[in-house]
């Protein structure tokens, strides 16, 4: 096996940069470049929003084969922090309680579980369950002004190809028993999701809602979009960890299932891209 030193580190992390990094569903998303700027009909996000939440809905598939597939306790909880918050347990601050989060002890029991309103940090451990913060039930919130209801969103029989094709990846590659390959899947998830698409989805969102649907809900994205944000920060450390770890690990293996999940992540993308393009032709 490889020795892990500092050395052998930075040049695991050029590697990442060079290898994984550099796909081009992180940097020249085709579709999320064009939701961003074109102004939105109807007809388009509710396609969007139909095929996110199959993603949304089946991802916790992926998530739970990642609790279960986890190396050690310490990785279990991790996967179950997800999980949980995304079916409905509201973080609780681990530090001092902020101004934000003293304000939310005073909400409405009515109001807990809003996405405008619930914590973006801390821990599922002691957190309140609200069905109403379910994460898939914030997006039934941001779906019901565009028309689609419980009945049109979520399921296996509600994606295309390209969408169940990347949800089976996730379950796959990212919810793996291998442990390298589920890490090398993972780290490339985040940094997907750490790298704008959410700013993107947002911007072309709310551009739509002042022209269109005034009553839209974004806070499902915007949600998403902080917790992204302050997970960037995060991502370099634990990889580092992940490297000097006791568990066996090979790069080649870690790039290649990071590469593997990205291009499915790409076919989601595209697909979505291909949808919209045979719709109005090309732009
Ligand atoms: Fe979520």
């Amino acid at each position: 096996m490889v020795k892990r030193n500092k050395k052998g580190f930075e040049h695991f992390e050029e590697r990442i940069q060079n290898e994984l990094l550099s796909h081009t569903i992180i940097n020249n998303n085709k579709y999320c470049q064009w939701f961003e700027r074109t102004p939105l009909k109807s007809q388009e996000v509710r396609h969007f929003t139909q095929q996110f939440s199959v993603f949304s809905n089946l991802f916790l598939v992926a998530q739970l084969y990642k609790m279960i597939n986890a190396v050690d306790l310490q990785e279990m909880r991790a996967a179950k922090e997800i999980l949980a918050n995304e079916i409905g347990c509201i973080f609780k601050p681990k530090h001092s309680e902020s101004d934000e989060s003293k304000q939310q002890r005073q909400l409405n029991p009515e109001d807990e579980g809003d996405p405008g309103l619930v914590n973006t940090e801390g821990t599922i451990d002691g957190g309140t369950f609200r069905f109403r913060a379910a994460h898939f039930e914030w997006l039934l919130n941001f779906a019901k002004p565009l028309g689609l209801t419980f009945q049109d969103l979520g399921k296996r029989e509600h994606g295309t190809k390209s969408t169940l094709f990347f949800c089976d990846e996730l379950i796959r590659i990212y919810g793996s028993h291998d442990f390298v390959q589920a890490a090398g899947a993972s780290f490339a998830v985040e940094n997907w999701a750490a790298a704008g698409f959410w700013k993107q989805l947002i911007t072309g969102l709310k551009e739509f809602k002042s022209q269109q649907v005034p009553n839209l809900p974004l806070a499902f994205f915007t949600w998403h979009d902080k917790v992204e944000a302050q997970h960037k920060e995060h991502t370099h450390d634990e990889l580092k960890d992940l490297y000097f770890s006791d568990y066996p690990f090979d790069e080649d293996q870690f790039i290649a299932a990071g590469i593997e999940m990205l291009d499915g992540v790409g076919v989601f993308w595209d697909g979505l891209n291909q949808d919209r393009l045979a719709v109005n032709g090309r732009d």
